[in-house]
């Protein structure tokens, strides 16, 4: 969806959450990791989050705006953010945001999505087609948004809910640098997944979706401009298919027929937010053991 995204900048949420500092047995049982992503995606698909998703996605959709012109659409995220008490990060790269949610301890991981529309007319005549002429959201930043929106609201409004470990909330830094040449086209980096967390995708994706459902992409020759931040920390970067062979073909991203599937806002709503999870929740003590190896700041 992505993945022809010459324009850089973006929206990023950096997801930071960390188990209590009092707790010692910090790996997660085989019975414990199970139970995040189905339960984070059971959440995902209730109706108010899933309206919720879909309002701030056509809202976003009908007011399209290109790369480091996303006022509006930077507005309305941090107004989400605001609403949901999420502490952010304003502006980078001009309108980028980054929203904090939990300890200030280190490891953190980040979660983005990108939010510029492309210079195009949409051609779908619907009720929520774009109100922007020769502007539309063709390549589905739109949902992208509001997926990661949806993940935030997930984890800010559900960290008690999480049965097997309580999730404790402060704020913390997040210093990754990546710059942004906000007036010549950067040459991009190849976009390479990394391997240790390829294996944590496919564990709880797995989880969540059932193994059949998971399917291993071959290289494509797109440009991603992720590509800057997978060279600042360990990246990874997975696509959700939205073909549903009852709602009849999809055409592909940067035509003007272009729809988004919003059925699939909550699969990308949980993957977020259970991938952010269940990760910290891993990898925290190990991190913790190895004292000095650890990073505060990126
Ligand atoms: C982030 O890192 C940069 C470069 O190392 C430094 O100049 C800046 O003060 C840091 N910001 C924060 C908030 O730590
Ligand atoms: C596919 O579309 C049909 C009809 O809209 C719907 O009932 C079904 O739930 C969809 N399947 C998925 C996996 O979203």
């Amino acid at each position: 969806m992505g993945f022809f995204s010459w324009i850089s900048l973006l929206f990023n949420l950096c997801m930071l959450l960390s188990t209590k500092p009092t707790s010692s047995n910090a790996f997660l049982s085989k019975e414990a990791f199970a139970k995040i992503p189905s339960k984070f995606f059971d959440l995902a698909k209730r109706p108010e989050v899933f309206e919720y998703m879909v309002n701030i996605r056509r809202v976003i959709h009908e007011n399209p705006e290109l790369g480091f012109e996303e006022f509006g659409t930077s507005k309305l995220i941090r107004n989400e953010l605001d609403k949901l008490g999420i502490p952010y990060k304003y502006p980078i790269a001009v309108t980028g945001v980054v929203g904090y949610i939990g300890s200030g301890k280190s490891p953190f991981v980040a979660i983005r999505a990108d939010m510029d529309a492309l210079a195009m007319q949409e051609a779908v005549e619907w009720e929520h087609k774009s109100k922007i002429p020769g502007k539309m959201h063709a390549c589905g930043h739109d949902a992208h948004v509001a997926m990661l929106i949806g993940a935030a609201k997930i984890l800010q409004e559900h960290q008690s809910d999480l049965e097997v470990i309580t999730l404790q909330a402060f704020v913390q830094r997040c210093n990754a640098t990546v710059i942004f040449n906000t007036n010549e086209k950067p040459f991009y980096p190849v976009t390479v997944n990394n391997v240790d967390l390829h294996g944590h995708f496919l564990k709880v994706a797995r989880n969540m979706l059932g193994g059949k459902n998971i399917i291993e992409m071959q290289p494509i020759m797109g440009a991603e401009d992720f590509s800057f931040f997978a060279e600042a920390i360990p990246g990874y970067f997975y696509y959700i298919g939205m073909i549903n062979e009852t709602q009849g073909q999809l055409e592909p991203g940067h035509s003007p027929y272009f729809k988004v599937n919003e059925d699939i806002l909550p699969y990308g709503a949980a993957l977020h937010a259970s991938l952010a999870v269940t990760y910290l929740l891993e990898y925290h003590s190990q991190l913790t053991t190895q004292k000095g190896s650890s990073h505060d700041e990126l």
